[in-house]
């Protein structure tokens, strides 16, 4: 287990576009019990209600969902290039199905009660402020419904309360 320093906003620099959309994260949420963890590329990181935030999107048929709604709580955790085949794997593969978690060899930690990734250089410990589904009617742009959502399976929008950064 690596040992993680907690770190203040304002020193973090990071691009965001690159971070997310590039790089990619992990989203991990569970309890001591039953952890379950997926990899994402579509998010945002900034302010909401006077607090730093994250926005990310779930769509309906993901594990990880399960287990962010009953916790409430999730991390997200940033893995270097060399965890590239993990994370797609991560992104490929259901927990519903396997135990990925296992079979990838993920090590699971801790912070505040809160599952994150050990093989991490960055992690965002959060706590879910608001869930909205995100529907078509509510799509200015039409072609967002046809090239996105052919299946139906919709994301829900998290915003979420950052409640703190630890990197190692
Ligand atoms: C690069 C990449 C980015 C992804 N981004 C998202 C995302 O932002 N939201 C989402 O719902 N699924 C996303 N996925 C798909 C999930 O990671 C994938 O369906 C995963 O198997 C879900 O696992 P689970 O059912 O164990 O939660 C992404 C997959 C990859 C490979």
């Amino acid at each position: 287990m690596h040992s993680f320093q907690k770190i203040t906003s304002d020193i973090v620099e990071l691009n965001p576009f690159e971070k997310i959309g590039k790089d990619w994260m992990l989203v991990t949420a569970g309890n001591e019990e039953k952890v379950n963890t997926m990899t994402a590329s579509w998010g945002a990181i900034g302010q909401m209600w006077g607090k730093n935030a994250v926005f990310i999107v779930i769509r309906q048929s993901r594990y990880t969902k399960e287990f962010i709604d009953k916790e409430g709580r999730f991390s997200l955790s940033f893995l270097n290039e060399k965890s590239r085949n993990l994370m797609k794997f991560l992104g490929a593969v259901s927990g519903r199905d396997v135990d990925k978690i296992k079979e990838a060899g993920v090590e699971i930690g801790y912070y505040d009660g809160v599952p994150i990734v050990d093989q991490a250089n960055f992690i965002l410990i959060c706590r879910v402020m608001s869930t909205t589904l995100l529907k078509p009617e509510d799509f200015i742009d039409k072609n967002i419904d046809e090239t996105w959502y052919r299946d139906k399976d919709y994301h829900t929008l998290y915003i979420a309360e950052v409640t703190d950064i630890i990197a190692r």
